[in-house]
């Protein structure tokens, strides 16, 4: 069992308490999960399902919905890059071809140094400021070279990793 989850009677009940029926906690606990671990395996599914007292399918149909939901390993920093219209246009997949060239961060797929992970997404709300992604949680438009080159740089010192030789 996931250690978090474990606490059935501290973090997770305090967390339950402020809905008004435990089902409505899902979201929250999945983040808490996927923050924790990366992603929501299957298990971590049934765990949720028997703490909320619901079936593992309703979970399933949670995770399933919200893309943000991982439901398999990803690197340590996922991007999550917007490829709807006003994305697509501004070079959603310039950009794609050049994390896979200069870093070899490849869609659906993680590094093998297990830092990054790259999957093409719907429209993330920032259309304005195209092309977008999610960098974990955090929002990064008006995507250029040069601002990838230094968001790939923060991640590799964030992790304590070298700097890219490409
Ligand atoms: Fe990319 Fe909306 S189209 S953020």
């Amino acid at each position: 069992m996931l250690e978090i989850l474990k606490d059935r009677t501290g973090e997770i009940e305090r967390l339950i308490e402020k809905y008004p029926s435990r089902r409505s906690a899902m979201l929250p606990l999945l983040w808490i999960v996927q923050r924790q671990e990366g992603w929501v395996s299957q298990e971590s599914m049934k765990e949720v399902a028997e703490i909320l007292g619901v079936t593992v399918a309703e979970v399933y149909e949670v995770v399933s919905f919200y893309t943000m939901f991982q439901q398999k390993p990803v690197g340590k920093f996922h991007l999550a890059l917007c490829d709807t219209l006003s994305c697509a246009i501004c070079g959603t997949h310039e950009i794609v071809a050049y994390l896979n060239e200069k870093y070899g961060i490849e869609k659906n797929k993680v590094t093998e140094d297990g830092l990054f992970s790259l999957e093409l997404v719907e429209c993330i709300g920032a259309c304005a400021n195209a092309p977008a992604l999610l960098l974990n949680e955090d929002l990064i438009t008006n995507l250029t070279p040069a601002n990838i080159d230094a968001m790939i740089a923060g991640c590799r010192q964030k992790a304590g990793a070298p700097a890219a030789t490409a």
